[in-house]
């Protein structure tokens, strides 16, 4: 298959990339805009593997969207590219509306214009969230539930899943949508929980914890995740939605324990801070509809929490460009602490 991977330099899009290309023997073509979430390092295994290609370009910007398509020659287009952390989404939310409304938008009609003229009938999918159904106190999210995003970063992918769907509705675009529960593992950015509390406890610096603690995630590993995509890009049915969520759920404290566990960290660098705005309690996915398809996540959270420390350890040469750049100056403003 020939794949145009949009987002593919940041942490999921990449580790789909990788995937299709060197499991599934896919030709992948990723086009990104490489903001300061996307790196072409997430590329360094792969580079160099024919089939695979890199554009620089933002998926609101309709040239680079064709061009990307003319060099591709795609027989899907997969939509990872976002804007991806709600802190940033309520300090700035003008970039998660471009690229979450105008970005899809654009995609959308490249896609469908080419949907007339493509030899094998184009597909689309679009990773999203389970962030557009809000927060849950008990049960599961089923794709039924009905969409009650609360921050900037989730409302604008709950518009975007929106006109997804409208344009199979109005203009029969084969196109589907794949909702993940959080996802961790190698290669994300450090602003995210787990990476954060991982780099922070092995420098021994504060382990900044919103509010209680208290707030409950369902944990997937990005192989598993990345592996209920292409399930879906190949099984799913057009128009529908398909939620892909993890084995475990785990409050974040117990998720910042554990990391002190395995890094070896004092537990009093854990330091409660002011709680996140709106910050929702727990999300929870039931992934019926995909396990019926024949996909299953692999990993238990125990054992991929227990690698992903391990590959942050080996691979500073990842992450030490990152910790001693811009990000400083974001993790100063947004927790009024330092790091070493
Ligand atoms: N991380 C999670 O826990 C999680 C869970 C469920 C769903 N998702 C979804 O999965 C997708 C990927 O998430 P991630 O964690 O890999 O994010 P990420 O922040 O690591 O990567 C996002 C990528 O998109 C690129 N990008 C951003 N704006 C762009 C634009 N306008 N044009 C082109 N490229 C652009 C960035 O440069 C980056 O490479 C997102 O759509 C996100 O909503 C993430």
């Amino acid at each position: 298959m020939r794949l145009l991977v949009c987002g593919g330099a940041g942490f999921i899009g990449s580790t789909f990339a990788r995937q299709r290309l060197l499991e599934h023997g896919d030709e992948v073509t990723v086009l990104d805009k490489l903001t300061y979430a996307g790196r072409e390092e997430n590329f360094h295994d792969f580079a160099e593997r024919p089939g695979f290609s890199f554009q620089r370009g933002a998926i609101e910007d309709p040239d680079a969207v064709a061009g990307a398509i003319a060099a591709a020659e795609p027989d899907a287009i997969v939509n990872f590219a976002a804007e991806t952390h709600v802190d940033r989404s309520i300090a700035e939310p003008d970039a998660f509306v471009r690229t979450h409304a105008l970005g899809t938008y654009v995609l959308l009609e490249a896609a469908r214009t080419l949907k007339g003229t493509g030899e094998h009938g184009l597909r689309y999918l679009q990773v999203s969230t389970d962030e557009v159904y809000g927060s849950i106190e008990q049960g599961t999210f089923t794709e039924e539930s009905p969409l009650r995003p609360s921050s900037p970063y989730s409302a604008t992918k709950t518009g975007a899943d929106l006109l997804v769907q409208s344009y199979f509705h109005t203009y029969g675009l084969p196109a589907v949508i794949c909702r993940g529960s959080n996802n961790f593992g190698p290669y994300q950015y450090p602003e995210k929980l787990i990476p954060l509390m991982i780099l922070n406890a092995l420098h021994g610096d504060r382990l900044p914890v919103y509010g209680d603690g208290m707030q409950v995630r369902n944990w997937i590993h990005a192989g598993d995740f990345a592996r209920a995509i292409g399930h879906v890009l190949a099984h799913g049915v057009p128009g529908e939605v398909y939620n892909a969520g993890g084995p475990d759920e785990c409050p974040n404290i117990e998720v910042v324990k554990r990391i002190i566990e395995l890094t070896g960290a004092e537990e009093s660098l854990i330091e409660y801070v002011t709680d996140r705005p709106g910050h929702d309690r727990r999300y929870s996915l039931s992934s019926e509809k995909v396990r019926a398809l024949g996909w299953s996540p692999q990993v238990r959270f125990a054992e991929g929490l227990e690698e992903t420390v391990a590959w942050y350890r080996e691979n500073a040469w990842w992450w030490e460009p990152i910790r001693s750049g811009d990000y400083r100056e974001y993790y100063q403003r947004q927790y009024g602490l330092g790091l070493s």
